[in-house]
């Protein structure tokens, strides 16, 4: 190794430019706060011809990552292309086979094959990195590996997908239906190519199933983790939320109970006069619970060329620095396989139901609910012009399966006029 940490990029995109941008701006800044020069030695992209902004004349090409990855003027092999698999993974492996450090954006690659790369990296005596997959620059792996690691850590909660933030706070603001919002979003760019990766939950569930292993030193389980996303919130519950006092949210929870590990991502209430509820437009916000900290909220951009790239180079830097820690913050061979809860914690549920508007209908619909044990906390009935009658639930707390089979007996009462809505309300 000479003395300056000579950096190999794949991946020239949004991620990518930020990176390069940010070495030449602050080449001297970076020197003296890491003691020594960080320079770029060589680079890969599937386009050479392509303008990207930026002065790349200097560094080295390469059309295979995975031989970027194993050159040896290349101390740390920085992973900017996505991908669960293909050429990420590959040149991810070659440069830690070839003993260089790694620092990667991608967490569809960790999510699904994490163990395994935290294991390589470990036993190669390498780093792996990954500050910019989890909330872009938001330092969230570095509160919870290193400033939080007192804590037994109870519970890490958060919106960690901008672009459904977006939409929804668009639906909420202008009245725009789902529909409208997403198109909006999607004119923006704010959409990922595959947008199931961001409106079904998949890309904020990647990022939650790693703060859960770092959290709770078990395996990233991605595969147990229950995902649902926000295609289904309609302007009708965004409005009745609202008149209850909620948002809401895309909301992802993991928890370690007697149950198991919980991971969620699914739309649901929280108070709109909590940070969460606050939180408006594209930024991440992530809420970590410990037993000695109690809760620290943690807000800022969760994408974007400059904020990505930040938590790409604060990770770098740790690597000049010289810092060692276990890829999720404990060996990986002492993580534990996640015992999938199997069940949920119980909670308030918001429930709105059309019925017909006729005597004695939401008694009926009171004497489901009691006879599987679910009590209402309040009730609200809308002015209504036609013949269906909306109503507002929110129930005391209760136990989903309880919850579910409410709504499964439902409509045997004949008095609903539609398909039940129900969403869990979050205590945060
Ligand atoms: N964008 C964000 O705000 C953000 C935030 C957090 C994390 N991330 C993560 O950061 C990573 C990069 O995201 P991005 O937004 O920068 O993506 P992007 O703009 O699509 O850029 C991807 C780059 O990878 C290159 N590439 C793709 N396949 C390649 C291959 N087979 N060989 C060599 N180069 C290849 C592309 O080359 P060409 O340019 O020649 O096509 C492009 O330069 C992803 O893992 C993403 O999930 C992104």
């Amino acid at each position: 190794m000479t003395d300056t940490l000579r950096l190999g990029i794949a991946g020239l995109g949004t991620v990518g430019t930020g990176v390069v941008k940010i070495v030449q701006r602050h080449a001297e800044l970076l020197s003296r706060r890491c003691g020594r020069p960080i320079a770029i030695t060589a680079i890969s992209a599937r386009s050479r011809d392509k303008d990207r902004g930026v002065n790349l004349r200097h560094y080295a090409w390469e059309d295979d990552p995975v031989v970027l990855a194993r050159r040896p003027d290349v101390d740390v092999f920085v992973e900017l292309m996505g991908g669960a698999d293909g050429p990420a993974k590959a040149a991810t492996e070659a440069a830690i086979a070839a003993g260089k450090h790694v620092v990667t954006a991608n967490k569809a690659m960790l999510a699904h094959h994490g163990q395994a790369l935290a294991e390589a990296a470990e036993a190669a005596g390498v780093n792996l990195r990954f500050e910019a997959a989890v909330a872009g620059g938001i330092p969230v792996v570095k509160a919870l590996t290193e400033g939080l690691a007192g804590n037994a850590v109870t519970r890490v909660m958060g919106v960690m997908n901008g672009t459904c933030n977006y939409i929804l706070t668009r639906m909420d603001d202008a009245g725009l239906t789902y529909e409208e919002a997403f198109a909006e979003a999607d004119g923006l760019g704010y959409v990922e190519a595959d947008p199931e990766l961001d409106v079904g939950g998949i890309d904020a569930g990647h990022k939650l199933a790693l703060l859960a292993s770092i959290a709770f030193g078990t395996r990233v389980s991605f595969d147990d983790m229950k995902l649902e996303g926000i295609g289904k919130v309609s302007i009708d519950d965004i409005r009745r939320a609202g008149d209850l006092g909620y948002k809401i949210k895309l909301l992802g929870v993991a928890q370690m109970t007697g149950r198991g590990l919980e991971q969620r991502m699914t739309p649901c209430l929280v108070p709109s006069a909590s940070p969460l509820g606050q939180l408006v437009g594209g930024t991440n916000m992530v809420v970590i619970e410990g037993d000695a900290v109690e809760q620290i909220v943690l807000r800022g951009p969760g994408a974007g060329e400059g904020p990505t790239a930040s938590a790409v180079m604060g990770d770098v830097c740790d690597i000049v620095r010289g810092m060692k820690l276990p890829v999720f913050g404990q060996p990986a061979e002492t993580l534990a396989p996640a015992p999938p809860a199997n069940a949920e914690s119980p909670a308030c549920f918001y429930l709105r139901l059309e019925l017909v508007d006729k005597p004695g209908a939401l008694a009926k619909v009171a004497t489901v609910l009691g006879e599987n044990g679910i009590s209402i906390d309040r009730m609200r009935q809308y002015d209504h012009p036609g013949a269906h009658a909306p109503v507002l639930i929110v129930t005391h707390k209760t136990a989903r399966p309880n919850l579910d089979a409410a709504l499964s007996a439902l409509p045997g009462t004949g008095v609903l006029t539609g398909a039940p809505v129900a969403l869990r309300i979050e205590e945060v």
